[in-house]
């Protein structure tokens, strides 16, 4: 069975790929590099000792869309690709809306040309808004995003649904991830964000390597144990073989689905922070700082339906998901940059 990753060479997309290539799968991957670089292609391949097709093109170009499902007899599509910065897009809602919405509208249509109506989506905790509650089930009620990011994802959810009420023979699952850590255990792939991080690990892990300074802690006066922020941490290594289970699932012609990937643990950023410490040896320091714009107190999953209808379950806790990606952050200082 052959899977097209779009945004493979991505954070989530490359370790999804070393999962795919181990379970068998033949992998063909389409990434612009826009945040992203060849040489996790190259890493995938080397840590699975397995060939991967490489397209280095936009999903925006149609041409090039028609001719990859013209060249490759795809059997499913699992659909990483996208801009994911969310301060950055209440800056650029149109880049995002056309990046995000008209690609996967190029996306579908070429694979709707081809017969290919098989499709995993990247979606994100972010539809839940501030969620009506915690932990937070496939139930819960959408939410209004906050940004033009998460209404990407709201709004795409919401197309491919479609999509399927008009015909019947596609099959979507729309995958809910809450908040991906870690790295593969080899240290050869892992997240590498451009410029100064927004997300609370990359941020930790540069502050543990000496690049930055200090954590600035985003609020400690929110209605949680601790005060911080509470989220739902979870490896990107079980976020990645949650995919592998979503094609088993495909397989089943499921019509539309939709599954939190989460572990249903919540941990404070005060909790990360400590774990991080331990993970590299040393107090990584940090300074309580006001509240960011648009964050929530608390967001965790239920998870329970991916372990019933998937099969699935994260197996990592914050300790390993803290020490990997100590791990991935010291044998690659710069990432992938020489
Ligand atoms: P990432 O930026 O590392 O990967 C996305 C990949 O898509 C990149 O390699 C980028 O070059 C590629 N890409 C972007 N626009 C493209 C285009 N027009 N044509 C071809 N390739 C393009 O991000 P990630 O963290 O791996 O996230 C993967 C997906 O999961 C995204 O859709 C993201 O919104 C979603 N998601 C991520 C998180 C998270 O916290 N990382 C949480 C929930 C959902
Ligand atoms: C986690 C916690 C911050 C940075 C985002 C997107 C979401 C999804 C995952 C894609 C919060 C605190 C952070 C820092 C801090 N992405 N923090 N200091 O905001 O839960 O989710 O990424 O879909 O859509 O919104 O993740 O890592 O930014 O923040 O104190 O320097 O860490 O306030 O409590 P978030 P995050």
């Amino acid at each position: 069975m052959k899977i097209l990753v779009t945004g493979g060479a991505g954070y989530i997309g490359s370790h999804t790929c070393v999962e795919l290539l181990n379970a068998g799968y033949e992998v063909v991957i389409l990434d612009n590099l826009y945040n992203s670089s060849k040489k996790a292609v190259d890493r995938i391949e080397e840590i699975t000792g397995k060939k991967v097709t490489f397209y280095e093109n936009d999903m925006l170009d149609a041409d090039a869309m028609e001719s990859l499902f013209s060249k490759e007899k795809i059997d499913c599509v699992i659909h990483f690709a996208g801009l994911k910065a969310v301060g950055e897009s209440v800056a650029k809602p149109l880049e995002y809306y056309k990046n995000n919405i008209q690609g996967t509208l190029c996306i579908v249509e070429a694979m709707r040309n081809h017969g290919c109506k098989n499709i995993i989506f990247s979606s994100s905790a972010t539809v839940y808004g501030d969620p009506a509650f915690v932990p937070i089930t496939e139930e819960c009620p959408k939410g209004t995003p906050t940004n033009p990011y998460g209404w990407t994802k709201s709004m795409l959810e919401q197309i491919l649904t479609d999509l399927h009420t008009a015909d019947e023979e596609w099959n979507i699952i729309l995958l809910r991830y809450f908040n991906p850590i870690g790295a593969h255990k080899s240290g050869l792939i892992g997240e590498d964000p451009k410029g100064i991080p927004n997300n609370l690990l990359p941020y930790v892990a540069q502050v543990a390597i000496g690049k930055l300074e200090c954590v600035g802690v985003f609020g400690d006066d929110y209605d949680t144990p601790d005060g911080t922020g509470v989220r739902d941490y979870i490896h990107v290594v079980d976020l990645a073989l949650g995919h592998v289970k979503a094609i088993d699932k495909i397989k089943e012609k499921p019509g539309v689905k939709i599954y939190n990937l989460g572990t249903g643990n919540g941990y404070s950023v005060l909790d990360v922070i400590k774990a991080f410490s331990k993970a590299c040896g040393h107090e990584v320091p940090y300074q309580i700082k006001p509240r960011r714009a648009g964050d929530i107190a608390t967001c965790y999953s239920d998870a329970s339906l991916a372990k019933k209808e998937l099969g699935w379950e994260a197996q990592y806790g914050i300790e390993e998901m803290c020490a990997d990606s100590w791990k991935w952050q010291s044998m690659n200082p710069d990432g992938y940059k020489d």
